[in-house]
């Protein structure tokens, strides 16, 4: 498969069902993002893979004048409606994180929350991070860690999929600090990593089911594949196993602690 058929496929994905309350759920890394990147009024931020808008919504609560990008613009009119909510305005546009549309050196900050990490190059993701950022400027991403409950659950349908094409490095490797180390090591920037999580709780594990399949684009997707494939019973049982392995209710219903890497970049002064 060529990129940019691969790359066209995942557009496809992420516009596939309904993002809005998918956002809402992983919305709590969005907020520590902003807080933890020490966005503040006045600075200029770019939110990388914007979906529905929490990280730019967020930020511009803080006072900043906010651009978000995404290769797709199917959740703009929420994003753009979450922030006349809270009266605030956010400038959203069309945008790949591997060649993102902006000037060298353009934002103080530049964020991305669960998103840039399923750019299949994640050198050159890496390196417009970077290049965007003004000198002594911040960057902030947040990644699923690979040895995490939302990994262990989602990684037994991942395995069951065929190998991807080879310029494509697996976003999980974002949650992995060294990965995001040797990522970064030929530019100059300092780099912390935080490893942080937040809960997720749901009636039932059948509940958190339908909520993930009729929602995420992404597993929607993915269970269509393994049915193709004739794999999905199998997948469907591996799943559910992991599921139970990670649930930490014991009265019926599904409570999960899905734990994320946060990784904080300064770009040199
Ligand atoms: C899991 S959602 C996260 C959205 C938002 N940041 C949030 O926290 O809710 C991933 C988003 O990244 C976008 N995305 C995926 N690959 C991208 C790329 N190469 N460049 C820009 N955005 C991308 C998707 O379209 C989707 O909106």
């Amino acid at each position: 498969m060529e990129l940019e058929e691969f790359k066209e496929i995942q557009r496809q994905m992420w516009e596939e069902g309904d993002y809005r309350p998918v956002g809402r759920l992983i919305e709590p890394a969005a907020q520590i993002l902003v807080q933890e990147a020490g966005v503040r009024a006045g600075q200029r931020v770019l939110d990388v893979g914007t979906g529905s808008g929490s990280v730019a919504v967020a930020a511009a609560l803080a006072g900043a004048e906010v651009v978000g990008v995404d290769i797709t613009d199917a959740w703009f009119d929420e994003a753009h409606g979450r922030a006349s909510a809270v009266g605030v305005k956010v400038d959203l546009r069309l945008g790949d994180a591997e060649a993102l549309p902006v000037d060298d050196g353009s934002y103080d900050v530049v964020l991305s929350s669960f998103a840039a990490i399923f750019a299949p190059r994640h050198d050159l993701v890496a390196s417009e991070l970077v290049r965007v950022c003004r000198d002594g400027g911040v960057f902030g991403i947040t990644a699923w860690t690979p040895d995490g409950a939302n990994n262990a659950v989602f990684s037994t349908l991942v395995e069951l999929l065929p190998s991807p094409p080879e310029f494509v490095t697996p976003s999980i490797l974002w949650g992995d600090p060294d990965h995001v180390r040797s990522l970064f090591a030929s530019h100059d920037v300092a780099l912390r990593f935080e490893r942080l999580k937040f809960t997720v709780t749901f009636r039932s594990v059948e509940a958190f089911e339908s909520f993930a399949f009729e929602n995420s684009g992404v597993l929607i997707a993915a269970r269509r594949v393994l049915q193709e494939m004739g794999r999905w019973d199998e997948a469907h049982a591996a799943m559910r196993e992991a599921m139970d392995l990670t649930n930490e209710a014991d009265d019926g219903s599904y409570r999960v602690a899905w734990d994320f890497l946060l990784t904080i970049g300064t770009k040199a002064a």
